[in-house]
């Protein structure tokens, strides 16, 4: 493939603001605060902030560099680098990834389109807002109809190519999410009885912890960060040579946590002062509270027209990233024309995703183990690919690939002095992937053995770590 027909991003805030607005989405304001409210509240956070730093940022940056030196798509990455391997299979693995997760992603990203509609039309004066998320989540074909206008509106960027889609829109419009989600904040904080929203937020109750919970953490790190699946080996081969990927690395994962923890900090106060039992409403959650919380405050039709629209917007950019990841591999490795390959993944994945959109309607019942399809999108591209993408992804960097190319790509060559690569280096060849094996092994052990016994006992303890330690070795 030749390099000049590759894009790149024109800018260092170009980069950011990509690959921010590819992090920041629906998993830090939808997905971050009802999965912390269902796997205890501070102590889940902690975990979670953890994760972030020590394992988060270096896949994040494992991935820009795989990117970047490879200069292709997320399963050529892995071709080029390792030629005559079966290493590519972790990029096909992401491809899988990015249908699933796009396919019930766009579920809950229809849902924002038909919320701006609500916002516009009568601001949810009813006041009934479970009911009417309950009316509009469990019907049939608006929900269809907006996811499909959803996926849509993400092949039209895509197709629009990586510096006039991408860049353009999310440069604006996530600096401005920011900003409202801070008004919002503040409107939370000052209901009665925000205090023990911020306590449930804060407060780590060490007795909540279990493995599901970390496991829990470790998925929710992956899927905020957008790592693991390839989307920032994608965008990191569209990053410039003369970028600082480290600096970018943490930047972006800063902006994502901070903006999950603000999301955090607006809903719980108001779950507290409306409803506590909402906690754990789950998927609804910011669907049901956040309207309530709008007619409580002065302004509130006109912000919740804009918090609509600006989530929708987030949703979008990211999306985008997950898409690209589809369509740069069918572009690149099947050598379909962009556009071709645009219409045939987005109308592919929409089919795919009707699956998802049921589940909270007429395919409600259909239950494997007990989940519905969303149930199972959800859980085993979050929980279950992703980690073990990253688990694969910083092995290869630690153990396949040169230290000295690793060095190079990170200090662009010798220009930038990278203080923190022994660190680095150290948790990508051990670190990273003996603690994901620990957290991912058990847990998917335990889920296996689920049906057979409700047997915690030190034995099982045992024998689900042994097997940990066997995978990583
Ligand atoms: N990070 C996005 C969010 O929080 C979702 C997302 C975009 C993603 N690209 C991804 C998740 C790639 C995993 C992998 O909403």
């Amino acid at each position: 493939m030749d390099l000049k027909e590759r894009g790149s991003f024109s800018s260092k805030f170009g980069v950011i603001a990509a690959a921010a607005g590819s992090a920041v989405g629906l998993g830090n304001i939808w997905r971050f605060p009802y999965v912390a409210g269902e796997n205890g509240g501070g102590a889940f956070l902690l975990i979670y902030l953890l994760f972030i730093v020590a394992i988060g940022i270096p896949v994040m940056l494992s991935e820009f560099t795989i990117g970047r030196n490879a200069q292709r798509n997320a399963f050529g990455s892995f071709k080029k680098l390792a030629p005559n391997s079966k290493w590519s299979f972790v990029g096909l693995m992401g491809i899988v990834a990015a249908f699933l997760i796009l396919a019930f992603y766009s579920t809950i990203a229809g849902w924002t389109l038909e919320y701006i509609v609500k916002a516009v039309q009568d601001g949810f004066s009813a006041g009934n807002t479970s009911e009417i998320f309950t009316t509009f989540s469990t019907s049939t074909f608006k929900p269809l109809l907006w996811q499909f206008v959803f996926m849509g509106l993400t092949a039209w960027i895509v197709f629009a190519g990586v510096q006039k889609g991408i860049e353009r829109y999310t440069k604006i419009l996530m600096p401005l999410l920011l900003v409202l989600i801070l008004v919002i904040v503040v409107r939370s904080l000052t209901l009665d009885g925000a205090s023990k929203g911020l306590k449930f937020l804060f407060a780590p109750d060490f007795s909540k912890i279990t493995f599901g919970v970390v496991l829990e953490a470790l998925g929710q790190a992956a899927f905020s960060l957008s790592i693991g699946m390839g989307a920032l080996i994608t965008y990191g081969s569209y990053i410039r040579k003369n970028n600082n990927l480290g600096k970018t690395a943490v930047q972006v994962a800063s902006a994502d946590t901070l903006i999950a923890i603000l999301a955090g900090v607006m809903i719980f106060p108001a779950v507290f002062a409306f409803d506590p039992s909402l906690a754990t409403e789950g998927p609804g959650l910011v669907f049901v509270v956040l309207p309530k919380l709008f007619l409580s405050m002065p302004g509130g039709y006109v912000f919740s027209i804009l918090f609509f629209v600006l989530l929708a917007v987030a949703a979008l950019t990211s999306t985008v990233s997950v898409l690209e990841v589809v369509v740069a591999y069918f572009s690149e490795e099947l050598n379909m024309s962009r556009g071709k390959a645009t219409i045939i993944s987005s109308l592919a994945i929409w089919l795919f995703g009707i699956l998802a959109t049921l589940s909270f309607s007429d395919l409600s019942d259909v239950t494997i183990f007990g989940s519905t399809f969303f149930d199972i999108m959800n859980y085993s591209s979050a929980n279950i690919l992703l980690p073990l993408g990253a688990l694969l992804i910083v092995a290869f960097l630690g153990w396949v690939i040169k230290k000295k190319l690793v060095h190079d790509e990170l200090s662009n060559s010798g220009e930038l002095k990278v203080k923190y690569f022994k660190v680095f280096y150290f948790i990508i060849r051990y670190l990273a992937p003996v603690a994901i094996a620990i957290v991912f092994v058990h847990d998917i052990y335990k889920v296996s053995v689920k049906d057979n016994s409700d047997d915690k006992s030190q034995n099982t303890e045992i024998v689900e770590s042994k097997e940990a330690v066997e995978v990583v070795e």
